[in-house]
C-alpha cells in the first residue's frame, strides 16, 4: 500500500452518519449554523420536534439561513424572507403570489444517544453507528466529553487497535489477538480472542472473569465512529467515540456512554451509576496518548505483522464510498462557478 484513496485523507469524506451536535443544544424553534466537515449547514428544530439540516446559504442570494428564523416546521431567510420546508423546497416568497420552483439541499437527519446525526448523502444506505452486542434498538446513553485531536479520525481510531503501543505506552501485557470481520459494508469489527498469559497470579485472577477471552471488542463505522466493549463477562461497558474531521486535519470527537435499556425503579437508580463508571473507563482510554496526537504526522510507512489490525482497518477505509461534501468550501478551492443570469420561473411576476 503506497498511496491511499480514502485512508487518513483530509480531502475526502466517506458516505455515512456523522455526529452533528447534542440534541439538547437545539430546542424547538431554534436554528443554528454548523460547519460539518467543511460543509456549511443551517440546522433547525421545527415545532414538530424534528431536526432538519439544510445547506446554509439561501438559494436566492446566499444569506446564511441560520440568520433567519423557524416558523412552524419551516425556516425563513432573514434577508428577503423566503421560506423553505424540511425538504429544502421554497414554499413562500413575500413579493410573489406563488413561490418559484427553487430547492435548497436537505440532508438526512436522525437523533440517537442524545446526539443529532447527519448523513453525507441523499439516500440513506447505512444504520446510525451502534454497538453490536447492544443492537440497533433503544439503549440508555449519556454524553461524555467532547475533544479535539490534531490528527485524522482514522488515526484516532487506530489507537485502540494499535497492539504494540498498548505495551509501550499503556504498559498492558500483550494479550491481544484480533479476529476481524465486516458486519456491514461500512463497518469493521475487531474482537480479541485471547486470555491473559497465566504467568502471574494477577493475570490468573483476571482470567477468572472471562470464560473465553478478555473482552475487548471494537466496531468502527465509516472509519469515523468507533464503539468499544470491555469488562468482565458479567458486566460489559460500552463506549462510543463519535468522530468527524475538523478544520486543518483535526478530529472533533464526542464520547457517548452506552448501556442496555433496563426497566424498573432499581435500574433507574443504577443506570446513571453504570454510565458514570463507563465514563471512567472511557477516560482511561482517552488518556495517555495526548502528546503523540499533537505532533504526529501519520503515515503507515512500515507496517509489520503486529500491525495487522491496522492494515485491515486501512483496507476497510479504502472500501468506503467517497462523497462530494465540503470540498467546495475548503480553502484554496476554485471560485464558485458563474451562473447564467436568467430569472427563475415562478407563478407570478417577480
Ligand atoms: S437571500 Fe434569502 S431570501 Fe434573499
Ligand atoms: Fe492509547
Amino acid at each position: 500500500m503506497d498511496s491511499f484513496e480514502m485512508f487518513a485523507r483530509t480531502d475526502r469524506v466517506a458516505e455515512g452518519w456523522y455526529w452533528a451536535m447534542p440534541s439538547r443544544e437545539l430546542r424547538k424553534g431554534q436554528v443554528k449554523p454548523l460547519n460539518l466537515m467543511g460543509k456549511e449547514l443551517a440546522v433547525y428544530r421545527g415545532e414538530d420536534g424534528k431536526v432538519v439540516a439544510l445547506d446554509a446559504y439561501c438559494p436566492h442570494m446566499g444569506a446564511h439561513l441560520a440568520e433567519g428564523k423557524v416558523e412552524g416546521c419551516e425556516v425563513r431567510c432573514f434577508f428577503h424572507n423566503w421560506k423553505f420546508d424540511a425538504s429544502g423546497q421554497c414554499t413562500e416568497v413575500p413579493a410573489m403570489p406563488k413561490p418559484p420552483r427553487v430547492k435548497n439541499e436537505s440532508w438526512p437527519v436522525e437523533e440517537k444517544y442524545g446526539l443529532i446525526w447527519i448523513y453525507t448523502a441523499k439516500e440513506v444506505r447505512q444504520p446510525v453507528p451502534y454497538e453490536l452486542e447492544l443492537g440497533e434498538g433503544e439503549v440508555d446513553a449519556s454524553l461524555g466529553n467532547t475533544f479535539v485531536k490534531n490528527c485524522h479520525p482514522n488515526v484516532v481510531l487506530i489507537n485502540a487497535i494499535d497492539i504494540q503501543h498498548f505495551h509501550t505506552v499503556h504498559h498492558i501485557p500483550n494479550v491481544f489477538q484480533f479476529e476481524t470481520s465486516q458486519p456491514h459494508p461500512n463497518a469493521i469489527h475487531f474482537s480479541n480472542l485471547a486470555k491473559a498469559p497465566p504467568t502471574s497470579w494477577v493475570y490468573r485472577f483476571i482470567n477468572r472473569f472471562y470464560e473465553k477471552a478478555i473482552t475487548y471488542v471494537l466496531t468502527y463505522w465509516n472509519g469515523s465512529t468507533g464503539t468499544v466493549r470491555v469488562g468482565p463477562d458479567f458486566l460489559h461497558f460500552y463506549i462510543m467515540f463519535a468522530l468527524r474531521q475538523g478544520p486543518g486535519g483535526t478530529t472533533q470527537g464526542q464520547t457517548v456512554l452506552l448501556t442496555q435499556k433496563r426497566k424498573g425503579l432499581l435500574w433507574r437508580l443504577v443506570t446513571p451509576l453504570l454510565l458514570w463508571a463507563t465514563q471512567q473507563v472511557g477516560n482511561y482510554f482517552a488518556a495517555g496518548d495526548t502528546k503523540v496526537f499533537q505532533t504526529i504526522k501519520f503515515a503507515l510507512k512500515t507496517p509489520v505483522k503486529a500491525d495487522h489490525a491496522i492494515v485491515e482497518f486501512a483496507r476497510a477505509v479504502e472500501r468506503l464510498t467517497p462523497v462530494e461534501w465540503g470540498v467546495g468550501t475548503l480553502p484554496g478551492s476554485p471560485p464558485a462557478e458563474s451562473l447564467p443570469l436568467r430569472l427563475v420561473q415562478g407563478g407570478g411576476t417577480p
